[in-house]
């Protein structure tokens, strides 16, 4: 396909298996990848094509400047934005949730203006189950696209926002806009504050895995891969003005996907600490994907077993990656964290 593409935070976790994805797949001429390289991003994830392949083009900036951001507009003329960047991790909006609002929700209505101003033909805002709040455990019930929003952490809040402003573009504005709500993640590159990295990251070296509360908290986990997918079929041939859940059906307790960790890392469940839980922590996430699956013909590929052995064996492979990201910032953070949850 002849486009620029514009993928924003394609230097973060699920942004960079997209870009990879889209190399590696055609799936567009050019990638412009548009990231503020904080402590999420990283340009390691962007190798080898970043050296090697010159439909890979890097802008360092920030969304929520207006300035990065009509730059790299009226420098690249996009097709289609792929909006992924964020402030992302729920823990971290508890301890200060300024920066969400800031880059989830300022930089989000920049980027709208902009593609607006350069007649984008479409843009797609990567968003989360989260702002439906949360299930109760045992129930039948799920996330689907006509639920009404009940965001509960300033992260979730912050991606709501998010999305009201791309659907009033829609409405105020008729700009060609689709949004995807989606499930946790999980897979290679994902930066290890997150629960499944984190875990295989602890067991690897033999420490403790602090688990939160009673550990009987359920989320629907999807390998990235799916995701990235979905998010690309969507862009290509979603509804202008709608929104997609994307889920693959497969609810986990977090102590359930401990386990398994432990197991396929061979360490035993004496490494399992249970820590003072996070404030307002959600219950249970879980997505009906029948409008994705129905409508656009998607469905995931990757199954949990075989997809979670293969992430611990990309983290095995990877200990360098692993090793370059646990920095000064990474430590301070984690001993704020866990460090007074005993
Ligand atoms: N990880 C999940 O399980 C999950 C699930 C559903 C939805 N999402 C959504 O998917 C998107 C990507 O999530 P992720 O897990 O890859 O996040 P991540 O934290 O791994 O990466 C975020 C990326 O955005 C960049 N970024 C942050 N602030 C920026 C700014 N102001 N300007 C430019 N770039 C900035 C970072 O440098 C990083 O490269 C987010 O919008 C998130 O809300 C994530």
């Amino acid at each position: 396909m002849q486009e620029t593409w514009i993928v924003t935070g394609g230097a973060g976790f699920i942004g960079s298996n997209f870009v990879r994805l889209a190399l590696a797949e055609n799936w567009c001429a050019k990638v412009v990848v548009f990231d503020a390289l904080t402590y999420a991003g990283n340009l390691d994830n962007l190798q080898p094509y970043l050296e090697s392949d010159s439909r890979l083009v890097f802008v360092r900036g920030d969304v929520a400047n207006a300035g990065d951001v009509e730059k790299v507009f009226a420098d690249h003329k996009p097709h289609r934005v792929f909006h992924f960047a964020a402030e992302s991790h729920v823990d971290r909006s508890i301890q200060n949730s300024a920066p969400f609002v800031i880059t989830n929700v300022l930089g989000t209505q920049l980027l709208l203006s902009a593609a607006r101003k350069h007649e984008t033909k479409r843009f797609l805002l990567v968003s989360t189950d989260e702002v439906y709040g949360a299930l109760p455990l045992n129930s039948a019930d799920k996330f689907h696209e006509k639920r009404p929003y009940c965001p509960s952490s300033p992260y979730a809040a912050s991606k709501a926002s998010a999305d009201f402003l791309a659907l009033a573009a829609f409405h105020t504005y008729g700009q060609d806009v689709v949004i995807t709500n989606c499930s946790n993640n999980y897979g290679p590159y994902q930066f290890p504050e997150k629960l499944i990295p984190l875990m295989i990251m602890n067991a690897l070296k033999g420490e403790q895995l602090p688990v939160y509360g009673d550990g009987l908290y359920v989320r629907d986990w999807i390998h990235v891969e799916d995701q990235c997918r979905a998010v690309r079929l969507c862009g290509l041939e979603g509804k202008s003005g709608e929104t997609y859940c994307i889920g693959s059906d497969n609810e986990q307790p977090n102590i359930a996907v401990v386990k398994m960790i432990l197991k396929l890392t061979g360490r035993d469940e004496t490494l399992i600490r249970y820590v003072k839980d996070r404030p307002g922590h959600d219950r249970r996430y879980a997505i009906d994907s029948a409008k994705v699956r129905e409508q656009l013909g998607w469905k995931p590929r990757i199954d949990w077993g075989n997809g979670l052995a293969a992430t611990v064996r990309w983290y095995v492979d990877n200990a360098t990656w692993l090793d370059r990201i646990r920095t000064g910032e990474f430590q301070k953070y984690y001993a704020e964290l866990y460090g007074d949850r005993q």
